[in-house]
């Protein structure tokens, strides 16, 4: 049976993976700081809670290891928990807000990789769908080091795909436009609206993820817009290992 990890699990998108995974027959293992949510959508799914601060490398290695004990493999993870900043980089800089995003975002999908790789290698391959944004793709003037760290984590996306290929590994990034969660603020999702800016249900994402898992892609970006499939970030055709070679 398919052993799913999921970061970020006790609400909105990680939420509706979970859900979409565990309905399907899948082992669930929920990963979050908030236990309370969490263990909610655990049960809700038949799967497992996991109390995880994605921004510490040990957190991350207890969740794969209950995924591995509890289940006896890892399939599908999807590195998902994240956070807003708020900040910029003038008189609206805050070192510790900096930091903290900074861990969620990227430090949380970093440690994420690094965890799951041994298990993922080890049981023959699997699947990797990281959560970027549409922020990852286009500036975010609102939100410059939040767009950042989405950047950033398509960064790695692609160029991990290449090295983790030969393990039967697919990696991918998920980039949602606007979203009908938590992360969004009352104001903000009314303002949308006014604006008429689609926000898609989080199932929607739900069931982009399980479409990239079985897509079998690796290396991509792929924005899910609300009503719309997702659809393939292309990318200006770079090629920098054969440049530095040359
Ligand atoms: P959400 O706030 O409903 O869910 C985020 C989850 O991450 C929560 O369960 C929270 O407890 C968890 N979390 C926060 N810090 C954590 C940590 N240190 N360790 C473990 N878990 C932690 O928001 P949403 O929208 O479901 O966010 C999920 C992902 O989707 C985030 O990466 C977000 O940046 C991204 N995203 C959201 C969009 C939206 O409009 N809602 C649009 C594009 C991307």
């Amino acid at each position: 049976m398919t052993v799913v990890l999921v970061t970020g699990g006790a609400s909105g998108i990680g939420a509706a993976v979970a859900r979409r995974f565990g309905h399907a027959g899948a082992h669930v293992v929920v990963a979050d700081v908030d236990e309370a949510g969490g263990k909610a959508v655990a049960a809700e799914c038949g799967g497992r809670f996991v109390l995880t601060d994605v921004s510490r490398l040990a957190d991350n290695e207890s969740a794969v290891r209950v995924a591995m004990d509890e289940f006896g493999g890892l399939d599908v993870v999807h590195l998902n928990a994240g956070i807003g900043s708020g900040i910029g980089v003038g008189d609206d800089f805050d070192l510790d807000r900096y930091r903290q995003i900074i861990g969620v975002n990227l430090d949380g999908v970093t440690f994420g990789l690094h965890a799951v790789l041994p298990a993922l290698t080890s049981t023959g391959g699997g699947s990797i769908v990281v959560t970027s944004s549409l922020a990852g793709v286009a500036p975010i003037p609102m939100d410059p080091i939040y767009g950042a760290t989405k950047h950033a984590v398509i960064g790695l996306v692609r160029s991990l795909a290449p090295v983790f290929s030969s393990s039967n590994i697919t990696v991918n990034a998920v980039c949602p436009g606007f979203v009908d969660t938590a992360i969004l603020s009352d104001s903000a999702k009314d303002m949308l609206r006014e604006n008429g800016l689609g926000i898609a249900d989080p199932a929607e994402i739900a069931a982009a993820v399980e479409f990239i898992v079985s897509d079998g892609q690796t290396g991509r970006a792929w924005m899910v817009q609300a009503g719309q499939p997702p659809t393939a970030v292309e990318f200006a055709p770079v090629d920098l290992v054969r440049s530095v070679e040359l």
